[in-house]
């Protein structure tokens, strides 16, 4: 019997019950029956917490790219794989089928090759979300490049640190890109990131806005005049199980962002068997998820979970307000799309609109509503429910991170019951568990604590490139044998999941995680600034916005206030992007710290939360007398 797409609760929790007894044969049957593998693995799993160390299918050998296209030729070749639908909605929308993408990636692949990259080295990729995007990531994948996509909204330095972290050879970027009634200059923030990176000899640039740019001798070069000249047929290279695959960074409490490394047979099985399951995917279905590959949501369910499943996804340049409020569900209507996944934030941001924008539309293709990257509180789950789904299609909270590849904790469309907030189940093959304040795991039912995973899953990463020592350190030293996520989390009566949020500095605006640390850092290479500390609070559309506490080298007046404010998110932008402005800053003459020098965040957290009736013991503090100056002055 196959383990592929379950359908009812009761199989739900058989295939479960199997995968914890018997990952091994749980796992080895789905990688059997629905892939292709050059050579079949010799051990299934092999693994090691305390080092970390995690291995799937070693052995194997494979390519991702003769997953998610070869094998769709024979039956599904003219069928779309990537529909393309562009910012202006007055541009035609370009259905790219699985014949086409296999020329396209092939070519590509081609390209990258005359230009000397080879197995193993690293690319970054720094694009809008335009067909090119997928075509190089699947095209790296061809002939076992590592690629690092960048988010096209990072700034040159935020870019230049990412590229020179994973030593990137080649950057593929273009003339510019359309950001609703914007442009985007991307070729003047790749120049500029690379003055800092010697290490990068070659840029590819695609043309997209048509734009008139510098193309620097001997380094840029146009990518269509090579692509046209490339052969159609380019050789799979072929993989063992664990070579890496991508690189994909994401922010952490302390320190520089971590690039994340995923390996090549796990994450393929991974994110295709949760892709089919989660959505439900059928095969003449129209998925759409509204995330940029910049981020691991569109690396797993735009590019790669699609695709090994045959199926047609949507690939949107746009953004939701442009050319107004009803962008989404016109785009859902014109293609009739069955599932649609997004972003808490983008739900919050719409239903602040008039209903007339969603209810123009022809809504009665979709079949499965998809949210991730926050929590989704119960307001956003209504509304989406309501308006957008009529109360006919199931919501699937989807709980995960870059690290863990796939999605972990989901209902399954139609055979789980939902509950607004609740991510409710642990998909077949993830082990949660939550650990109390002593470090002891929470056994039953009604606990709540901090969020691990207590047994390895395919799409893990394996290491943070360079860095294997921090990957240990962030994941698997807080509880032994464990992986820590970061999160808190809590387990209802029935054995549902509810995410609780962060419990680290991570904050996440706007669906996008956000360390603390470099954002000090930027701030904090202010002339005029002597220190700072950044905490989260609560907000109606980003879910949580940034409040900055600032300490000045010389107390000034207001309007000296205000001008460094500007700078300050000036500096952001310029060390990290817009996504990290500040939406508060407060001008104070001290921060409270610990009696080792450590900032309270705790209380600094509550302070912009205005959420001042319990503080707890202040008394312990260096400093006690800040806070009540603090919370005198805070900004409402
Ligand atoms: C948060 C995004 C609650 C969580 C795929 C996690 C969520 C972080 C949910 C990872 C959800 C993601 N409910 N919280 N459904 N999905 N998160 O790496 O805090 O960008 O640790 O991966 O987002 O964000 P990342």
């Amino acid at each position: 019997m196959s383990n592929y797409h379950i359908k009812h609760l009761e199989e739900y929790y058989k295939v479960y019950r199997k995968s914890v007894r018997e990952p091994e044969v749980f796992w080895e049957e789905i990688a059997e029956e629905h892939f292709v593998w050059r050579k079949r693995w010799d051990k299934v799993l092999s693994w090691d917490f305390s080092k970390p160390e995690v291995k799937w299918y070693e052995g194997a050998k494979l390519n991702i790219t003769e997953n998610c296209i070869d094998r769709h030729l024979r039956t599904n070749g003219n069928k779309t794989a990537i529909l393309f639908e562009p910012n202006n909605p007055d541009e035609e929308a370009q259905h790219i089928t699985y014949n086409r993408l296999y020329e396209r990636v092939n070519q590509f692949a081609n390209v990258l090759k005359s230009q000397g990259i080879q197995k193993g080295d690293r690319v970054c990729i720094y694009l809008p979300m335009i067909p090119e995007l997928a075509i190089s990531v699947l095209a790296c994948a061809r002939i076992g490049a590592i690629h690092s996509v960048v988010f096209a909204g990072f700034s040159s330095t935020a870019l230049a640190t990412r590229i020179n972290d994973s030593d990137c050879k080649m950057v593929i970027t273009s003339d510019g890109s359309y950001r609703g009634k914007k442009t985007i200059d991307l070729k003047g923030i790749v120049d500029e990131a690379l003055y800092e990176c010697p290490g990068v000899s070659n840029v590819l640039v695609v043309k997209r806005i048509n734009s008139d740019i510098d193309m620097k001798e001997g380094r840029d070069q146009w990518v269509q005049p090579l692509l046209d000249a490339a052969s159609k047929e380019c050789e799979p290279e072929i993989m063992n199980a664990e070579d890496p695959l991508f690189i994909l960074y994401t922010s952490g409490s302390t320190g520089q962002p971590k690039g994340m490394v995923h390996t090549t047979a796990g994450y393929m099985v991974y994110t295709a068997y949760t892709f089919k399951n989660i959505f439900n995917y059928r095969s003449n279905d129209v998925y759409w998820c509204t995330a940029d590959i910049g981020w691991i949501t569109g690396h797993s369910y735009i590019v790669y979970g699609p695709l090994a499943n045959g199926a047609t996804t949507v690939l949107f340049e746009g953004v939701p307000s442009y050319p107004d409020y009803g962008r989404f569900w016109e785009v859902v209507e014109k293609h009739k799309v069955n599932q649609f996944y997004t972003a808490p934030t983008a739900i919050r941001a719409l239903a602040k609109e008039k209903l007339e924008f969603v209810n123009k539309y022809d809504l009665t293709s979709l079949k499965v509503l998809g949210s991730v990257g926050e929590p989704i509180n119960e307001e956003a789950w209504h509304w989406y429910n309501d308006n957008v789904g009529k109360k006919n299609s199931p919501i699937v909270d989807t709980w995960w991170q870059t690290e863990t590849g796939g999605i972990m904790v989901a209902p399954l469309p139609y055979v789980t019951p939902t509950i607004p907030t609740y991510a409710t189940l642990p998909f077949p093959g993830i082990q949660p568990a939550l650990m109390d304040e002593n470090g002891e795991e929470l056994q039953g039912n009604q606990v709540e604590g901090r969020l691990c995973v207590k047994f390895p899953w395919p799409s893990m990463a394996r290491t943070i490139w360079g860095n294997h020592q921090r990957y240990k350190e962030t994941y698997f030293s807080a509880y032994e044998q464990k992986y820590f996520t970061g999160d808190g989390a809590l387990r209802d009566a029935v054995g549902y999941y509810r995410i609780t949020g962060r419990v680290d500095d991570v904050i996440i605006v706007s669906g996008h995680n956000l360390g603390t640390a470099p954002i000090e850092d930027a701030i904090n290479e202010h002339p005029a600034v002597s220190e700072s500390a950044i905490v989260g609070f609560p907000h109606d559309i980003k879910g949580n916005a940034l409040y900055g506490y600032v300490i000045l080298k010389e107390t000034g007046e207001s309007r000296v206030h205000e001008n460094v404010s500007k700078e300050i998110n000036q500096i952001i932008t310029e060390h990290i992007g817009p996504i990290a402005k500040l939406d508060k800053i407060q001008f104070v003459s001290g921060l409270p710290k610990t009696r080792s020098g450590k900032i309270m965040r705790r209380i600094l957290r509550k302070i912009a939360s205005n959420d001042t009736s319990n503080l707890g013991d202040t008394s312990t503090l260096l400093n006690p007398e800040v806070v009540d100056e603090i919370i005198e002055n805070v900004i409402k």
